[in-house]
Order: C-alpha cells, then sequence, then structure tokens
C-alpha cells in the first residue's frame, strides 16, 4: 500500500514539473460558466479531477469516528498536489486563508477549495434549533435567521453549509429531529425553501455575493425513518412514503435552486443512500434534473463495508461513483482509490468528469475562480460576527418558536410588579445548554440564561434556586452525558422558597446535547430527578408555570395533567433568557404551533397526525377489537399544529367553493377568524384536506395550506386558501404522481385536531 501511494506520488511530481504552463483562460469572467468548466477541465490529470471529488475535515475531528491515517502532514500534502476539492470544518479567516492560499497558490492549477461546515442554526450568533425555528410557522422569519447564519459563516470564510436539514421524522426517540422541521411534508417542504433561499439568496445569482453560501438539502433519503428512533439504524419504507412523505421537501428544495444535496448514512429498503442509484441518479439528477453536486455523508463511502453492501475500498469506491456520489467526505477511499477504478476500465472517465464539472460548477458560482479570498476579509469577520443587528434577528426567531402549551389560573403572563417570583433549575441558569447541538463555532456560557432574562423585568421579587443539577462531569458533543439521578440535597431549598411565592417558574428538560447526532433515547421523560423536583416543588405550591427545554417532543403526562402553565421554550439559542422572559412577561404574545405530536408516553412513538385510519378507527362495537391501546389513548398528549396564545381566536363561516364537479380547477376555501381575547396576538391558520377514497389509502388529514395572521383585538379577518392539483393529488407505489376524482374533506382551523369543516367533490 505504501509502496503504492509512493509511486502516484512519483508520477504527480513528473506532470507537476511538465504541466505548469497551464492556460487560465478558465480565469476569464466573461466567459459563461460552462465553457470555464470545459477549459479547466481540459488541463486537468485525472488525479486532479479525482482531487475534486475528495474532500478532508479540518485538522481535528469532530463529528464521526476518527478517520484513519487522516492526520494533518498527509491532508496538507494532497492539498498541494491538487487531491483534494474541499474542506470541512476549517473556520475562521486566518484558518481558512491559509488552507486555500496552499489550494491556490501551491497546487499546479490553483483550484480554490469550496469550505463547508455545519451552520444548522446559526454560526456564532445561535438561532433556536431548526424543530424550534419550524414552531414559528413563520417563513420570513426562519428565512431570515438563514440569512443571518450565512452572513456569520460568510463573514469566517465558510462558503458552504451542511444544511437545511429537511429529514421528515415522526419518530421522537431519534435525537435529530431537533435539527429538522418536524413531522409535516408539507410544513417541512416550505421551510426547506425558506431556508435555500435564506442561505443562498433568491437565485443562483445570489450565489456570488459575499454574505451567502452555497445550501445543502440533507439527508438524502429517508435518514429521519430510522427504526425504533435509533440513530443510523435501518430505513425499510414504502415507495408510497418515500415519494409522498420523504422526498418533497428534498424536491422543493431543488425547485428553490439548492445547489448541492448530502447522501446518507442509512440503508434505504436494503441499498445504502451512498451507493443507491435509485436515489441519486434516477430521482435526483434524472428525474428532478440537478445539476449542483452530491457530498457524501461523513465517511459513507467506507460505512457500505460494514453494511455489507461493499467488500473493499475500491469495491465502495466504485459502487458509490457509480451510484452518483459526487464527493467523498472523509472516507478518504476516492482518492485512494478512483485513479485506479478508471485506469482499469471498472468507471468510466465520463462519471469522473460529470462529478467534477458538478463541483466546479458551484465554485464557479459562488465566484471562488474570481476571488479565492473573497471570503476572507478580516475586517467584515470582526464587523459582522456577533453584531447587534444578528442578536436582535435571532431574538426575533427565539419569541417566535415559543409554544404555550397551557395556561390555566391565569398564570400567565406574569404581572410586572408586586409579585414574589421563584425560579427553579438547573437549565434556568445554564448559559450553554440553550445554544443547543449544533453548535460548533460558538463559545460556552453565551447564551443569555433563562435567570439573567428574568433579572431584566424588575418590578418583582425574584429568588433563583437550582433544585438539583441536571447532569454529572462535563458535558460535550462526543461524549455521552451523564445525568445526575442521586442527589436530591437542594430540593428542600428549592421547597422552602417556593412555599411562599406568588408564581414558580421551573426550567426543565433537556440538556442542550441531549438530542442531535447518535442522541437517540427511548425515554422521553425529565432525564435525572428533575420529574420529582417538579412533584416536590408541586407538594407546596401548585402555582407553577413550567418553562421546557429540549430538543424532541417529551412525554409528560403527570405535567400535562397537574402544571397549570405549561411553555414550549426548546433550546433557543444566544437569546435564550430574553425571548423566554418576553413571553412570560406577556411582552410578546406567543404564536408557535407544534411541528411535531408530542406523544401521552413513548410507546406511541411513531405518532403523527397524518396517519392512515385502519379498517377499525373507532370502537363501533364496544369491544376491544378496534386500533388502541388498552393502557392509554391513541391520540397525542399534544397533537401537531397545537399552540396555544394568551388571546382566544375564533373560527366561522367556512366556504368552500366550488363544492362540485371541479375538474383541473381551482377550489376556493375561506373563513373568518376574529380575534376575541383580550390581547393582539398571531394565529396559524392551517387548512388540511382528506381525499376519502382513493386508489391508494391516503392519510387522515393532510396539511395543505397554512397563513400566519396578526390579529389585533376585537379583529377579523377572511384568509383565503386555493387548493389545485399540486395539493389534491399524490404519488402511488410506482412513483407517478396522480389526482383522483373522488370527494375530499377540508378542515380549516388552529390545530391539527379540531377545526371547522366542509366538502367537496373533484369530478372529471
Ligand atoms: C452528519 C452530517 C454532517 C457531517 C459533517 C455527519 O456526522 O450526519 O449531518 O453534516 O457529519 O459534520
Amino acid at each position: 500500500m505504501k509502496h503504492k501511494r509512493l509511486l502516484i506520488i512519483g508520477i504527480i511530481s513528473l506532470a507537476t514539473t511538465t504541466m505548469n504552463a497551464q492556460n487560465k483562460d478558465h480565469l476569464d469572467p466573461k466567459k459563461p460558466i460552462e465553457e470555464r468548466i470545459s477549459l479547466l477541465l481540459k488541463q486537468m490529470t485525472l488525479e486532479e479531477k479525482v482531487g475534486q471529488m475528495n474532500q478532508y475535515n479540518g485538522f481535528w475531528e469532530v463529528t464521526g469516528p476518527s478517520p484513519k491515517g487522516g492526520d494533518a502532514e498527509v491532508k496538507y500534502e494532497h492539498l498541494r498536489k491538487g487531491w483534494v476539492g474541499s474542506m470541512l470544518s476549517v473556520r475562521g479567516v486566518k484558518n481558512v486563508k491559509a488552507v486555500q492560499k496552499i489550494a491556490v497558490e501551491e497546487s499546479r492549477l490553483g483550484i480554490p477549495l469550496i469550505i463547508g461546515f455545519d451552520v444548522i442554526h446559526g454560526y456564532k450568533t445561535l438561532s433556536p434549533i431548526p424543530l424550534a425555528e419550524a414552531a414559528s410557522w413563520d417563513l420570513e422569519a426562519i428565512k431570515k435567521s438563514a440569512q443571518v447564519a450565512a452572513d456569520e459563516a460568510s463573514a469566517a470564510g465558510i462558503n458552504w453549509t451542511f444544511g437545511p436539514m429537511m429529514d421528515v421524522a415522526r419518530d421522537a426517540r431519534w435525537g435529530r429531529v431537533m435539527e429538522g422541521s418536524g413531522e409535516d411534508p408539507y410544513l417541512g417542504s416550505k421551510i426547506a425553501v425558506a431556508r435555500v433561499k435564506g442561505f443562498q439568496g433568491e437565485t443562483t445569482a445570489d450565489l456570488a455575493k459575499v454574505n451567502t453560501l452555497a445550501s445543502c438539502a440533507k439527508h438524502f433519503a429517508a435518514y429521519g425513518f430510522a427504526e425504533a428512533g435509533r440513530d443510523y439504524n435501518t430505513v425499510d419504507i414504502s415507495t408510497s412514503t418515500l415519494y409522498n412523505v420523504v422526498l418533497p421537501p428534498f424536491k422543493a428544495a431543488k425547485e428553490a435552486g439548492v445547489r448541492t444535496y448530502m447522501n446518507s448514512f442509512n440503508i434505504l429498503n436494503g441499498i445504502p443512500a451512498t451507493g443507491n442509484s435509485f436515489l441519486q441518479r434516477t430521482i435526483l439528477k434524472g428525474d428532478w434534473k440537478f445539476d449542483g453536486f452530491i457530498v457524501t455523508d461523513w465517511a459513507s463511502i467506507r460505512e457500505m463495508k460494514s453494511h455489507g453492501f461493499a467488500k473493499d475500498a475500491a469495491d465502495a469506491s466504485a459502487k458509490a461513483v457509480l451510484a452518483g456520489a459526487d464527493m467523498d467526505m472523509e472516507s478518504h477511499y476516492y482518492v485512494a482509490e478512483l485513479v485506479k477504478l478508471v485506469q482499469s476500465g471498472q468507471v468510466k472517465e465520463a462519471l469522473i468528469d460529470d462529478a467534477v464539472r458538478r463541483i466546479l460548477r458551484v465554485k464557479f458560482e459562488l465566484g471562488l475562480f474570481d476571488n479565492p479570498y473573497k471570503y476572507c476579509d478580516e475586517v467584515r469577520e470582526q464587523q459582522v460576527i456577533g453584531s447587534k443587528a444578528n442578536n436582535e434577528a435571532v431574538l426575533d426567531m427565539a419569541k417566535k418558536s415559543i409554544v404555550l402549551l397551557k395556561n390555566e389560573k391565569s398564570l400567565l403572563p406574569l404581572k410586572k410588579s408586586g409579585q414574589k417570583i421563584v425560579l427553579i433549575g438547573a437549565l434556568a441558569s445554564d448559559k450553554t445548554s440553550p445554544l443547543g447541538s449544533w453548535r460548533i463555532a460558538s463559545d460556552d456560557e453565551t447564551a443569555i440564561s433563562v435567570l439573567e432574562g428574568m433579572q431584566a423585568y424588575k418590578g418583582n421579587t425574584l429568588t433563583y434556586e437550582k433544585g438539583a443539577a441536571l447532569t454529572v462531569g462535563k458535558t460535550t458533543f462526543i461524549d455521552e452525558l451523564v445525568f445526575n439521578t442521586t442527589d436530591k440535597s437542594g430540593f428542600e431549598a428549592a421547597q422552602n422558597a417556593a412555599k411562599n411565592a406568588d408564581v414558580v417558574v421551573m426550567v426543565l428538560g433537556e440538556h442542550g446535547f441531549q438530542s442531535g447526532e447518535a442522541r437517540s433515547r427511548t425515554n422521553l421523560d425529565l432525564p435525572g430527578v428533575q420529574q420529582e423536583l417538579l412533584e416536590a416543588v408541586y407538594k407546596v405550591n401548585p402555582n407553577i408555570v413550567l418553562v421546557l427545554n429540549n430538543g424532541r417532543p417529551l412525554a409528560l403526562p403527570w405535567a400535562s395533567e397537574h402544571v397549570p402553565a405549561i411553555v414550549e421554550a426548546w433550546q433557543l439559542g444566544t437569546q435564550t433568557g430574553a425571548a423566554v422572559a418576553q413571553v412570560l412577561y406577556g411582552d410578546y404574545n406567543p404564536s408557535g404551533k407544534l411541528p411535531m405530536s408530542f406523544p401521552r408516553n413513548v410507546g406511541q412513538c411513531p405518532i403523527y397526525y397524518n396517519n392512515y385510519n385502519t379498517g377499525r378507527p373507532i370502537n363501533a362495537e364496544k369491544n376491544v377489537f378496534w386500533s388502541h391501546y388498552s393502557d392509554v389513548e391513541k391520540t397525542p398528549l399534544y397533537p401537531f399544529g397545537f399552540g396555544l396564545s394568551y388571546t382566544t381566536f375564533d373560527y366561522k363561516n367556512l366556504k368552500v367553493t366550488p363544492t362540485a364537479s371541479v375538474k383541473g380547477g381551482v377550489v376556493q376555501v375561506t373563513v373568518e377568524v376574529s380575534n376575541i381575547g383580550a390581547y393582539d396576538g398571531k394565529e396559524v391558520v392551517q387548512l388540511y384536506i382528506h381525499d376519502e377514497v382513493a386508489s391508494l389509502a391516503r392519510p387522515v388529514l393532510e396539511l395543505k395550506g397554512f397563513e400566519l395572521v396578526a390579529l389585533k383585538k376585537g379583529e377579523t379577518k377572511t384568509i383565503s386558501f386555493q387548493l389545485t392539483d399540486k395539493e389534491l393529488g399524490f404519488y402511488d407505489n410506482e412513483g407517478r404522481y396522480l389526482v383522483e376524482a373522488g370527494t375530499f374533506k377540508v378542515r380549516v382551523g388552529g390545530s391539527s385536531d379540531k377545526g371547522l369543516e366542509g366538502r367537496f367533490e373533484l369530478g372529471f
């Protein structure tokens, strides 16, 4: 092996001495991009082409197992030879400039690197985790949040984000639900588009701006259907689920111009996504005509050996490249094997040329050939990262992401003066956990804690008691967390403080590193001794406002039954405490709605609103033989689309026109929504349909429209939706899109579990 490597190095140095008088015509910005690519391709050796398909991690390993032999020295050497097309996780102008300089000034052709990074919910100034943002149903705010992320990351030298993650997910046990938009393909598609445009701009031309990033739709595909919610696990789903549930956000992202895709770790119906030609070549590059490039997930070419799908590095590389994976993230396989595979005739050079053309296309679009150091401006780095404007934007996003789950006894909003408030919980004073899981570029202790947020309101007496530690030992991105399951020594102090309070605010839930990659759980309860703490405090004072911190739906039946007020505050990023305090004090009226169903207990998972009716949906015979559980109701504790406000909304006069014989036309749905409560507020008006009879059973409900409406108290607005073939059809088991005649139910309301209903008939 060592011998072979030396041989390749020998060939390359020969090439370097004989071919370094290269033509620079591809650098002419006036020429069309395709011509520039052709001019460059013509000059590239096979090794240099394969080099473009090779991506290395920066010189520290942070996600995934450490690559074998992946030391900095070898990487530097490969950079000089032009054997590296991209690097990930190199960040900061100084570092990016350093590696870019090697590629541009020391390699023969000087092809610039594309620099990727996981900018998932912000760079240094962090937005809420993506699942929380999805709860806002506010597409403009979500787009803005992606713009802020792009602004900061591009100022730090980065030009490509591995986001948005758009895996539809129905199982809260899967930790990566925090990275997505929840369980619904329609909402997920709208959010995918908002994020892609936020990162990249409105059109491909915007990629050339200095404050945009190429974005990456991931993980292609079906990673969110990991069996039993265990990360990296098997995925086995129907074609209908693939086309109707998994693919829509990816297709919408393509239509919005996303420039890259990342494949996924999982097998899909037996074939690893990385080696899956049906997904990558037939659907993505074929049917959808995608002309950007596909990067593998971390070492997923190598993992095809563990899947039992490839026997060695050469076999895995051949399978991946034939299936359409263009760039190898950290397997180190393409760089080692592809040249030989082409020389032995197992892989055609035309396939390599196609992959390289795709990669170069995105580099040209980013303007990297015109100025490889365009993202390396130290002054801009200083000005942009952590700016006041960016902090204001993430605060706005954070407020909009909060969901009010319960509000009895008029506990909320809190009065601004004359009250004795006691704040309890380790998470209440935590300045790191609220930053969430994907926060590699941020610094520990930089979130505003809930304690700090509440301290800014000076009219009340505020006392803080931790109650109990949440974790024991270090909390890091790569280590298993250890929870405090024994130490209750702080309970007594918490109870004593709570006893005489007017209101007790308890901040409980998951640690920021408890969800995310490789953070699957089989319990969805409050970890550690938090449930006991909650019940202990409740005993002395039931006037509790429970503020939840979590990266996934939790199952909290006791709290839901006993605690009078519950606020879902997820992990809200840098401005967490300020956002939570503004909502608790009524300076912001919560308007979020759940993007995922919250189960009653973990045994209900996967649970989702757009399920099928089954043959026995109700207890018609009054016996046990219907589709249900004998120990718990089959409905979720909090359904998809649910969320309260400090005010009340009323729905009236649903009109569906025409109600019959619509052919290829438009069904108009209107409804009047009134704010009949005491506060101005915002409501997410949701429209669902049910196709009552079809050639493939259709879900009991499908979201097909929504609008976020601001209503002053006393105000009424008429909201209208249009339903066309685009909303009324579905994909069959062969992946064909069908619109069938028949009757449809329409439901419009403020949650998936209730609303005004109408019907119409589609006739041909
Ligand atoms: C994750 C990807 C991520 C990549 C690079 C992988 O472990 O699955 O989502 O983009 O690492 O950090």
